[in-house]
C-alpha cells in the first residue's frame, strides 16, 4: 500500500542515494542492491514515510536511474526524485534545491542506512523543532582508538569518552542547511560538518543500532540478520 505523507508536517527528508557502492563490490548502485528481496532504497523510504511529521521526501538517484527509481518508489510513497551528483554533497545540494520555503526542518538521511527506524527520524526532527539549529544522532565508540604515525607506529591512545560515532538522519533548520550549502560545498565533510564550520552549534541525540550504514558485504549480512530479529 502506498504510504500517505503528512500534508501538515514540517519535515523534509533528503535521501542521497546516488552513490556507486564501490565498497560493497560489483553489483550496481548500492541504493538499488537487494536486502531480503527488496532494494535498500525501498527499505529506507518505507521507514521515512512512516515517520508522522514527514511532509516531503526527496531522493537523489544515480542520473541514469532517475526514471527507474521513480517507478520503483511510486507504490511505496509519494517521493520527488532528482538526479544526484558526483559527490555525496552534490547529491544533497540537488535534493535540497527541491525543498520549498515554508518547510522548516530538513533532515539528510543516507539511503545506505536502510533500516533506520521512524522513531529516530522523529527524535532528530523533534530536537530541531525544540530549538536546536543542527542535530546529529550518535553512538558511543566501542573500539579502542589509536593514533598512528608513519610505519604504523602507535603515537598514543585517544580518549574514547569524548568520541562519538555519527549516523544519519542529520537534522537542520532549513535556513541553516541552506546557508551552509550557499557558503560552498566541501565534498569531504558531512552536512553537520559544513554547518559546524559556520559556527552554528551542533548537538547530539542518541542514535540507533538499526541506523547502521551498509557499506561492506559484511554489513548486508548483518542487516539481514537485524531485519529478521526485529
Ligand atoms: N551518495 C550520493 N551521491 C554520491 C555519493 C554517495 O547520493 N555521489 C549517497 C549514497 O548513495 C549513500 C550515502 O550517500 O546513500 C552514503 O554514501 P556511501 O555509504 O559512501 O555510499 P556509496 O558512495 O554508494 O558507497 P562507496 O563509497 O562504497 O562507493
Ligand atoms: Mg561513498
Amino acid at each position: 500500500m502506498t504510504a500517505q505523507l503528512n500534508a501538515r508536517g514540517d519535515v523534509a527528508v533528503l535521501v542521497p542515494a546516488a552513490g556507486a557502492g564501490l565498497r560493497l563490490g560489483p553489483g550496481g548502485p548500492k541504493a538499488l542492491r537487494s536486502l531480503a528481496g527488496e532494494p535498500l532504497l525501498v527499505h529506507a523510504v518505507r521507514r521515512i514515510a512512516a515517520a508522522p511529521s514527514v511532509r516531503l521526501i526527496v531522493v537523489a538517484a544515480p542520473a541514469p536511474e532517475v526514471e527507474a527509481v521513480r517507478a520503483l518508489l511510486a507504490p511505496i510513497a509519494p517521493v520527488t526524485v532528482v538526479p544526484g551528483g558526483a559527490e555525496r554533497q552534490h547529491s544533497v545540494a540537488a535534493a535540497l534545491a527541491a525543498v520549498p520555503v515554508g518547510v522548516d526542518v530538513v533532515l539528510v538521511h543516507d539511503a545506505a542506512r536502510a533500516l533506520t527506524p521512524p522513531e529516530l527520524i522523529e527524535s532528530v526532527a523533534a530536537a530541531v523543532r525544540s530549538g536546536h539549529p543542527a542535530v546529529i544522532p550518535v553512538l558511543p565508540v566501542v573500539d579502542t582508538i589509536k593514533e598512528v604515525g608513519p610505519g604504523e607506529v602507535v603515537l598514543g591512545t585517544v580518549d574514547r569518552s569524548v568520541l562519538r560515532s555519527v549516523q544519519t538522519p542529520q537534522g537542520f533548520r532549513h535556513e541553516v542547511l541552506a546557508a551552509a550549502h550557499a557558503a560552498g560545498l566541501d565534498a569531504h565533510t558531512d552536512d553537520a560538518g559544513m554547518v559546524e564550520k559556520s559556527g552554528t552549534p551542533v548537538i547530539c541525540v542518541p542514535g540507533s543500532e538499526l541506523a547502521m550504514k551498509i557499506t561492506r558485504p559484511l554489513d548486508l549480512i548483518l542487516a539481514e540478520a537485524l531485519l529478521r530479529a526485529t
